[in-house]
Formats: C-alpha cells, structure tokens, sequence
C-alpha cells in the first residue's frame, strides 16, 4: 500500500461507510457501552493535546490535520487560535461546518482535501488526532517529510501503541475490518516512526508523550519537532 492508496480508502470509509456512526460517536448522543468508551477515550485524548499547548493562543496559527467533525479545531479557536481544519472526507467537513459555533466560524478555515496539499499554508503548530492511524511508519515519515517546510514550531499527533494486544490482533487479522474498502489501524512506535524517518532522511525529531487507555480507545499522543 502506498500513501495515497491509504488515503484514498480513509476517505472511502470516512466519507460514506462510516460517516453516520462518526457523526453520532463524535456528538452528544447516546451511544452503546464500547462506543462509549472510545468517545470517553477520545476525549481524554482531546484535553491530553490542549495540555501541551500554551493556554493562551492568541495569534497562533494551527492545522487540524484530519480535523473530522471539528472538535479539535474549535477548541483551539476558542482559546484563540486561527485554524485552518482540513479533512479528505468532504461530507464530515459539511458536519464540521455545520457545528461550528457562530462566533468561531471567523477563526476557522473548513477545507476539504489532503492534509499534504501546500496550498493549505504555514502553521505554528499542527495536531493531527487519531489521523494518522491507519499510516504505515514510512507512510508516517512521509507525511511529517511533506509538512516539516511548513511548520514552525510542532506537530502533535496519534498512533495505535505497539501493545501486545494490539499487535496479536494486528497479526491474527483481527484489527481487520469486514469490508475490504474499510482501512485499518496500524500499531507502532515513536522508534519505529524514527527509524523510517531515517530512512527517509526526514530531518527532526519524534518523542512519545503519553497514552490514553479506555476500553477500546487506546492511542498514543506523540510531538514531531521540525
Ligand atoms: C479517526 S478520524 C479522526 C478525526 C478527528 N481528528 C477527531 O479526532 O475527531 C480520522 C480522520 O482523518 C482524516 N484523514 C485521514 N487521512 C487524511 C489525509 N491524508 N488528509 C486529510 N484528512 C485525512 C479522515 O478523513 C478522518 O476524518
């Protein structure tokens, strides 16, 4: 698989299998007791990536990259930031839109397309939540190669851990989603995404910050510095 193979499966499943069951998971409905413990995870996630920006970002220019139903971006709006939101999924883009708050919608740029696309502009930071998930490492390395000239200060984005449970599931297929056209999550590590990068000759540095475990939402928030 290569990048855009990837991409073009994410957005496949974003943009019509799974676009209803992410509007409900990423809104205030009920949802069942897994689901609910991803969205509790999820939002853990959320606060744990405010956590290492500073509280005022006034000024600060960001790219929610894979911004999905725009949570994310609205927070950083709220908090003061100028935002450009993009996903690949232009139906999620049009929920993003419509949820935006009247009084952040000067602050946020909805965009539909690739989070590569270097129309999109220079940033202070980039957050990338739960985006990059179904990426290979080199895959990884590719996209932090193609955002680095681009970014300023740094990236903070996810990964599925390299867990024993989640590698046993990867590897007796069972992270493998039912349809053939759906993606699916690929664990790893910060060391793993370092090594491609070398070989990638991406310049910069990843470290690990910290995971978030609840019920089926396990994910590792990690920073990129250019
Ligand atoms: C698991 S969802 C997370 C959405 C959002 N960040 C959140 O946490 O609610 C992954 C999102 O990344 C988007 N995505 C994946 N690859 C992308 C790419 N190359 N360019 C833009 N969006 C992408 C998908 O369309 C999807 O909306």
């Amino acid at each position: 698989m290569t990048y855009v193979a990837t991409r073009d499966r994410v957005e496949h499943y974003f943009d019509r299998t799974a676009t209803k069951t992410w509007e409900r998971l990423t809104s205030d409905a009920p949802v069942s007791g897994i689901r609910a413990t991803v969205r509790a995870g999820r939002d853990r996630m959320r606060d744990l990536i405010l956590a290492q920006l500073p509280p005022d970002l006034t000024g600060a220019s960001f790219l929610d990259a894979g911004c999905g139903t725009g949570a994310l971006a609205v927070e950083l709006a709220g908090r003061g930031a100028d935002v450009v939101a993009v996903d690949i999924s232009p139906e999620l883009i049009k929920i993003a839109e419509k949820r935006c708050p009247d009084g952040l919608a000067g602050r946020i740029r909805f965009a539909s397309g690739d989070m590569l696309d270097e129309s999109h502009g220079h940033f202070d930071y980039i957050v990338a939540m739960d985006s990059l998930i179904y990426y290979e490492p080199a895959m990884i390395a590719q996209v932090l190669g193609g955002l680095r000239p681009r970014l300023g200060t740094s990236m903070i984005f996810t990964v599925p851990p390299k867990t024993m449970l989640l590698t046993a599931m990867w590897r007796t297929g069972k992270l493998f989603p039912h349809s053939d056209r759906s993606p699916t999550m690929v664990p790893q590590s910060a060391r793993q995404i370092g090594h491609a990068m070398a070989e990638a000759s991406t310049a910069g540095s990843v470290r690990e910050i910290e995971r978030v475990t609840s019920g089926f939402y396990i994910s590792t928030a990690l920073e990129f510095a250019p």
